[in-house]
């Protein structure tokens, strides 16, 4: 499969999708955006992928936001327009029922910081950086970020980086719960001793860094598919739903599950004291 700004790739059931514009910080621009929605159909209804991983082209950046060469073009019509169909590509990401694990490799600021957010997990590098620096341009968030982010870590540490415009590190997002882990790695020489650059830093090994986080989600993909949508499908639902309706919600979907065959798989193989085989059937 072929996209002008996107790297497709499907080893094991697992999808690694790399956003390809490093000449600019992989901006998401609407040619990008629509492609990740089309790519996030294909990916919803492909059986041969379980699970996803999205990162940036490059070491430098995950996403360093929608793209501002295209934004500086629109109006009042056509920049909701641009970010409505940005929103919409974010929500199939969030809502697709399959794992999808952000690898936040660099920047990932305004729309980088809004597509790790639509991801069910975020782990980052430990040279990431994210912010929502869109004030600092005259806007606001409109890929999500003044919505998903008070969700993930609070309304009063959200309207703290949303107003203040700031940049913050892979170890204070996760203090605050914007990261779910930081993995810290760096290239060896052939004795393990770490490589630096010509400046004295580390280099950063991207391909250990995505190993790490393949390794995260294959254990994920251990567990029962059917289960692991509807787990997604029941925190999305019920955070935008009262308690109670939430509950219930639960309790459907739990029930709904005793039709699958997986469940029956999952209790015997426990019973028997045998690892389960799960068909997500
Ligand atoms: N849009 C378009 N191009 C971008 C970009 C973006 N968001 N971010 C970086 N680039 C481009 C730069 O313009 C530059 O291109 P040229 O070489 O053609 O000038 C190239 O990527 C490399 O970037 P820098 O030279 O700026 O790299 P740096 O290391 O000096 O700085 C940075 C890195 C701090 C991330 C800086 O690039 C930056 O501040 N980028 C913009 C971040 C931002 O404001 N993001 C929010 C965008 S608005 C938004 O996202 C709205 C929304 O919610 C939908």
């Amino acid at each position: 499969m072929e996209f002008d700004n996107l790297l497709y790739d499907v080893k094991d059931g697992i999808a690694t999708i790399t956003i390809n514009r490093p000449e600019a910080l992989n901006a998401l621009n609407s040619d990008t955006t629509s492609e990740l929605a089309k790519l996030f159909d294909i990916i919803a209804s492909d059986d041969n992928v379980l699970g996803a991983i999205l990162i940036g082209a490059g070491g430098k950046a995950f996403v360093a936001g929608a793209d501002i060469k295209e934004l500086s073009t629109k109006d009042p019509v056509s920049g909701r327009e641009f970010v409505l169909a940005g929103q919409e590509a974010l929500n199939k990401i969030e809502n697709l029922p399959k794992p999808v694990i952000a690898a936040v490799n660099g920047f990932a600021l305004g729309g980088g910081c809004e597509l790790a957010m639509a991801c069910h997990l975020r782990v980052a590098a430990a040279h990431a950086k994210f912010g929502q620096p869109e004030v600092g341009l005259g806007l606001i968030p409109g890929y999500g970020g003044t919505q998903r982010l008070p969700r993930l870590v609070g309304k009063g540490r959200a309207l703290e980086l949303l107003l203040g415009g700031g940049i913050i590190n892979a170890a204070e997002a996760f203090r605050i719960g914007l990261v779910n882990a930081v993995v810290e790695t760096y290239k060896k020489d052939e004795t393990g001793k770490e490589i630096t650059n010509e400046k004295g830093r580390k280099v950063f090994d991207r391909d250990d860094f995505l190993s790490n986080i393949q390794e995260m989600l294959k254990g994920i993909l251990t567990k029962a598919p059917i289960a692991l949508g509807y787990v997604i499908e029941a925190v999305n639902r019920g955070l935008e739903t009262d308690l109670s309706s939430g509950l219930k919600l639960e309790a459907d979907l739990f029930g709904q599950l005793y039709t699958t065959e997986d469940v029956h798989e999952g209790m015997n193989a426990y019973l028997e004291k045998r690892r389960a085989e799960f068909r997500g059937k």
